[in-house]
């Protein structure tokens, strides 16, 4: 019974997880930043900022993060190390002297770029805004700055600031929260020393704050049937609506000579197509042996105006609780609800494939799986080889109508099981509420 209502709570929370926010492959997933006092006195305050990803397969990627902020009082920020604010503002006021570092009532903090000078830099800082997932690069999901913040004559101490936002389209930062002081190692180990005070903001990500299009699509075959099931039309755009943002293939078009701000994120060009996404994943089942079946996945960077770095690939597919090996990509299950380990997340291996290049310059990564024949679930019939979710960088791939997924030769027509989630949600519900 019990692993029934598992799956009725699975299926509905992933029914019902493209339309609202919440995310049942990363439930806990949240970027946290933190905020340590360090010292206090009458005239100004040392502070450290860190930004924690907590996120399983959600990185941030090129141009990084924003951080922003506004000030309750009319504080200024003297000095910074290991990011800038990026207007310095009206100081005015403070005649004589040093200028502040930034004068703006709600600044915007970017972090420094690799190979900062030395004397700027600070723990953790310097990645140009990129951060890692938890999952890809345990060692880089961290950034930190800090800060000595001041005001005027009148300064009466530390107030924590309000209205946090990331600078990432899908991100919301809730309200600062006062935590127990954090507490630093010093000397090996032998020392701790505290912070005078310490707050944390959480902020999280929603598909559906983020975007109003799907920015990848998924096409399909079989070694058992020759057709490609290409990616739906329209997927991402429909090619006639916007024929600025497309070129043909071998083209180079004139708004590519144009040098963009590398400080922007730039919106896709993509090679002209029928589904017009900037990221198209082809997935073929390739072989069946007596024991496994073999799966080839290949990533396609159809935009020609952007590398993907620390690309990341997760999928669904209930056979990949069974899987045997991976070739050429690194892959992590992601078990976010016990024994239902049917996620996986794949990622380009360091030096050799952790950059998916844009299109036109080989832009496309490939690998491919074993996976061993679950008796009592394989099957090639219904288009059960078939994954039944893709996210690439996780964004949600669009997916073809089950109905048009390649079949078995002489195979009745019926449904494949990844429409259940249409069939079958009246009825669950229905089941639930008995
Ligand atoms: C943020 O993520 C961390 C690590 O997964 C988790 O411990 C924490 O509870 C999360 N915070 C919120 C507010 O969800
Ligand atoms: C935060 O945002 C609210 C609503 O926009 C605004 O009224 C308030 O003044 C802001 N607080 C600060 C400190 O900027
Ligand atoms: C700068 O701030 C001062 C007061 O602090 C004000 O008098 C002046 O008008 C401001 N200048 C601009 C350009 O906003
Ligand atoms: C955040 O703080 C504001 C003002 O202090 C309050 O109105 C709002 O309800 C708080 N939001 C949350 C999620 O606690
Ligand atoms: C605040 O954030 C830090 C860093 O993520 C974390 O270690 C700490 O547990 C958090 N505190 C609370 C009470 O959530
Ligand atoms: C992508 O990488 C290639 C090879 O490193 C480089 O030539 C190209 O300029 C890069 N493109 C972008 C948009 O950064
Ligand atoms: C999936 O879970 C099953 C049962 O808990 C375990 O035997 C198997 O090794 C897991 N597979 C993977 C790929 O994690
Ligand atoms: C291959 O799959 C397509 C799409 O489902 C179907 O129309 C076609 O009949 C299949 N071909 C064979 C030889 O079964």
């Amino acid at each position: 019974m019990k692993p029934f209502l598992v799956l009725i709570f699975f299926s509905l929370i992933s029914c019902l997880s493209s339309s609202y926010g919440y995310d049942p492959l990363d439930p806990h997933g949240n970027i946290t930043i933190k905020w340590d006092l360090m010292q206090s006195n009458s005239g100004s305050s040392d502070l450290r900022v860190s930004l924690f990803n907590y996120q399983l397969y959600r990185h941030i990627d090129q141009p990084g993060w924003k951080l922003n902020w506004g000030w309750q009082g009319d504080e200024v920020i003297w000095n910074m190390w290991g990011a800038e604010a990026t207007e310095q503002g009206n100081c005015s006021k403070f005649t004589g002297g040093q200028l502040p570092h930034c004068c703006e009532k709600s600044p915007v903090i970017v972090d420094l770029l690799p190979g900062a000078p030395y004397n700027q830099q600070t723990a953790n800082c310097c990645k140009g805004g990129v951060l890692s997932s938890l999952t890809q690069d345990p060692s880089k999901f961290v950034a930190g700055f800090q800060m000595n913040v001041g005001g005027s004559a009148d300064y009466t101490g530390f107030q924590m600031p309000e209205n946090f936002t990331l600078g990432i389209p899908g991100y919301t930062c809730g309200n600062a929260t006062e935590v127990p002081p954090s507490k630093f190692y010093s000397d090996g180990g032998r020392r701790r020393t505290q912070a005078l005070r310490t707050w944390n903001v959480t902020c999280i990500y929603s598909q559906f704050m983020a975007s109003s299009s799907p920015k990848c699509c998924v096409s399909l075959s079989a070694f058992y049937n020759n057709t490609i099931v290409p990616c739906p039309k329209c997927s991402c755009h429909c090619q006639g609506l916007s024929p600025a943002n497309c070129i043909k293939y071998g083209e180079t078009p004139s708004l590519l000579q144009q040098k963009h701000d590398p400080n922007k994120e730039q919106s896709p060009v993509v090679i002209c197509s029928q589904h017009m996404c900037p990221v198209r994943v082809h997935w073929h089942v390739k072989q069946s042996y007596t024991q496994y079946w073999r799966v080839k996945i290949t990533i396609t960077n159809l935009n020609v105006v952007q590398n993907y770095s620390q690309w990341n690939l997760v999928a669904l597919h209930p056979n990949l609780q069974s899987v045997t090996q991976v070739f050429s990509f690194n892959y992590k299950p992601l078990n976010q609800y016990g024994y239902i380990n049917d996620t996986g997340m794949f990622w380009g291996i360091e030096f050799y494939n952790d950059m998916l290049l844009q299109a036109g310059e080989s832009g496309n990564v490939q690998t491919e799986m074993l996976l061993h024949k679950d008796s009592g679930i394989f099957t090639f019939r219904e288009g059960w080889g078939f994954p039944r979710r893709i996210l690439f960088n996780g964004d949600e791939c669009v997916m073809p109508l089950p109905d048009d997924y390649p079949r078995l030769p002489n195979n009745a027509h019926t449904a494949a099981s990844s429409s259940a989630c249409r069939i079958f949600l009246p009825l669950l519900l229905l089941i639930v509420m008995l």
